[in-house]
């Protein structure tokens, strides 16, 4: 199977038979820049620098003759044609990097996890995808007015099928809205993305805490180290007021019997801030391993975040390798 090289960056991944590079990068959740996927905005342009290419489908955006004799082209139009083809092309390192869309969208169906939780599905058009990156939020807008501003809780490997995860708060119109639509699919307008990406540092061992629904934007960063079979050791303590909380447990099974790096603990704590001391002392071992080279990521309601962090001050773990979601939209 071909394989893609990409510089400056060095990564690889491969290119199956008539994929497109730009999709083949998706797959490897490589994050190149692009916007339609379908050759008219002209954002993936990229250069090539060794290896043959061909054209798959038809692009609209015009390349300039000079510019096509330097080796640029779309990569949402073309293939890989040799066993390896090195390209020049922007990546985006951190959420910053990723332009505000808005896209007319549906919501494809909510399953319902239980009658407080429900997954919402959201499909894209073939020609209009949301590009994103893990631990990044998105606001839903429904035709009748009604909005919320949401952790994406999928894969950036998949741009065009994105879930959101959702509680049926009795205060919250939008999810009453939303779980009492009978008809799917129904229209929804989806802008965003924004919001810090847990960097990828060198870190060997990840530590992800969350609590209740705030699991979404770790399950989303998991899932796509998980999808490029990333050498990270991951363990997942998931704290919850009840075990009928725990709607992913079936999710984080199949992922502990799937890969070996994987393993999660469920702790039942009717306080966010109130995490069991086990937490801590699991934590300490963490940081004591020998594998060293810890990270820890958050995400829950204040009280939790704040909880976590003064554990984690208590046990001198560094600032510099925590990252905590937020939903606060740039100013
Ligand atoms: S993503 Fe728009 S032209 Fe390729």
């Amino acid at each position: 199977m071909p394989r893609i090289v990409i510089d400056p960056s060095g990564k690889t991944f491969p290119c199956e038979g008539r994929q497109s590079i730009l999709e083949a990068a998706l797959a490897a959740s490589v994050a190149l820049n692009y916007g339609c996927s379908s050759g008219t905005c002209g954002l993936c342009i990229g250069r090539l620098k060794q290896g043959k290419i061909e054209k798959i489908r038809h692009y609209d955006f015009p390349v300039k003759d000079a510019d096509r004799l330097r080796g640029d082209f779309p990569l949402c139009s073309y293939t890989a044609a040799s066993p390896e083809v090195t390209i020049e092309a922007a990546e985006a390192t951190g959420g910053i990097d990723i332009r505000w869309q808005r896209i007319e969208a549906r919501i494809k169906k909510l399953e319902r996890i239980s009658n407080a939780i429900g997954v919402i599905a959201v499909q894209t058009p073939r020609t209009s995808r949301l590009r994103f990156l893990p631990g990044q939020n998105a606001c839903l807008t429904l035709p009748v007015g009604l909005s919320a501003d949401m952790p994406i809780a999928s894969c950036p490997c998949d741009d065009r099928n994105i879930e959101f995860h959702l509680r049926n708060d009795p205060s919250d119109e939008f999810a009453g809205a939303v779980f009492g639509t009978t008809n799917f699919p129904t229209p929804v307008r989806i802008e965003g993305p924004w919001g810090p990406t847990p960097e990828m540092a060198s870190n060997t061992r990840t530590v992800c805490l969350a609590y209740d629904t705030y699991i979404a934007p770790l399950r989303s960063w998991i899932e796509q180290q998980l999808a490029e079979d990333s050498s990270q050791l991951i363990t997942v303590y998931w704290c919850a007021r009840d075990e009928s909380d725990f709607y992913l447990a079936n999710l984080l099974n199949a992922w502990r019997d799937a890969f070996d790096a994987f393993s999660f603990y469920l702790i039942v704590t009717d306080d966010p801030a109130r995490i069991p001391s086990a937490v801590k002392n699991r934590l300490t071992e963490e940081e004591n391993s020998p594998a060293g080279d810890v990270q820890v990521l958050i995400s829950g309601p204040a009280p939790f975040t704040n909880q976590v962090r003064t554990m984690l001050e208590s046990i001198n773990f560094p600032e510099s390798s925590q990252y905590v979601h937020t939903m606060a939209r740039p100013t």
